[in-house]
């Protein structure tokens, strides 16, 4: 109990910008407190302390801001824009096939979404069958989403918490049939209580990819819109066409993202900072 009133006072210290940590210049005006309920369950999440070259290592560059993270703050906030405007907080991120950077992208946006404080973050693994975002976190309790979606196991005791607004939940082990559960009822209710109680503003969940399974389309129905990354020099054309047909069916898409691009023209490259 007291180490959760000591993270309450942490994180409202940080929020309200009386921290030690926080920025002496450009410091902005206080956010408003959160109620207690709310503060008391985000400060309850075990927090995650990343190691940064770790994560550079394996391509998270945007827990920190600056230049690595020009490009994905710029997705950040075209989501963010995309979202307010259509009143959307679910968000899956998919591909084609396997390896298109769907969890490099999805963990890089849910670290530029907690860069903005006053926004609340949950980030959930939905690849069952080959989950990721644990091995990237390097985060080695056997935490299981499937369990949480089934509702075997509470969302605090299997996510962690960047900062104060931003928990990820992820999965260690393979889940045999994940279809059926991401579209059954019980995981449904345990989506709206994650979202009942830590409120976010936006949710995103890192799907598998569409042409190997049908989880990500089982799932569809239950996100305001998806995010389609393909691959630069591997994915098709006609299997872009075809996903984004299939979702539409579904849901809204909001984009497709064309990943891992070598051949960037200038004003691409654009240093602002040199
Ligand atoms: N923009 C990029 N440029 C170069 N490599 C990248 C880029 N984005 C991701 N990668 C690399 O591609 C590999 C696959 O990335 P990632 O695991 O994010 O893909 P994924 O679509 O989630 O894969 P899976 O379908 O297996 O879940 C990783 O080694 C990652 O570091
Ligand atoms: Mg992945």
């Amino acid at each position: 109990m007291e180490k959760i009133q000591s993270a309450i006072a942490k994180a409202r210290a940080t929020r309200t910008g009386t921290a030690d940590t926080a920025p002496a210049a450009g410091r902005a005006a206080p956010l408003p407190e959160l109620p207690q309920p709310l503060e008391e369950a985000w400060a309850a999440l075990p927090p995650l302390t990343p190691d940064l070259r770790r994560l550079e290592k394996n391509r998270i560059v945007a827990l920190s801001g600056g230049q690595d993270a020009i490009s994905i703050d710029m997705l950040r906030t075209k989501v963010l824009q995309m979202m307010r405007a259509n009143n959307w907080k679910r968000l899956a991120i998919t591909s084609p096939s396997s390896g298109c950077g769907k969890s490099t992208i999805a963990l890089n946006l849910a670290f530029s979404l907690s860069r903005q404080r006053e926004l609340r973050t949950v980030l959930c693994e939905l690849d069952l069958r080959r989950p990721s975002l644990a091995r990237l976190l390097e985060i080695t309790e056997q935490h299981s989403m499937a369990r949480v979606l089934e509702g075997n196991a509470s969302f605090a005791d299997n996510a962690v918490r960047y900062n104060d607004n931003l928990a990820i939940s992820t999965n260690a082990g393979v889940h045999r049939n994940p279809a059926e559960l991401l579209q059954s009822a019980a995981m449904s209710r345990a989506l709206g209580q994650i979202e009942e109680t830590y409120k976010p503003d936006v949710m995103i969940f890192d799907m598998p990819p569409m042409l190997v399974s049908d989880d990500a389309m089982a799932f569809f129905p239950n996100v305001d819109a998806v995010i389609l990354v393909a691959a630069a020099e591997t994915t098709k054309i006609k299997e872009v066409d075809s996903c984004e047909r299939d979702i539409a069916s579904q849901t809204n898409v909001m984009g497709v993202i064309l990943n891992k691009c070598r051949y960037m023209g200038p004003e691409y490259g654009y240093n602002y900072y040199e």
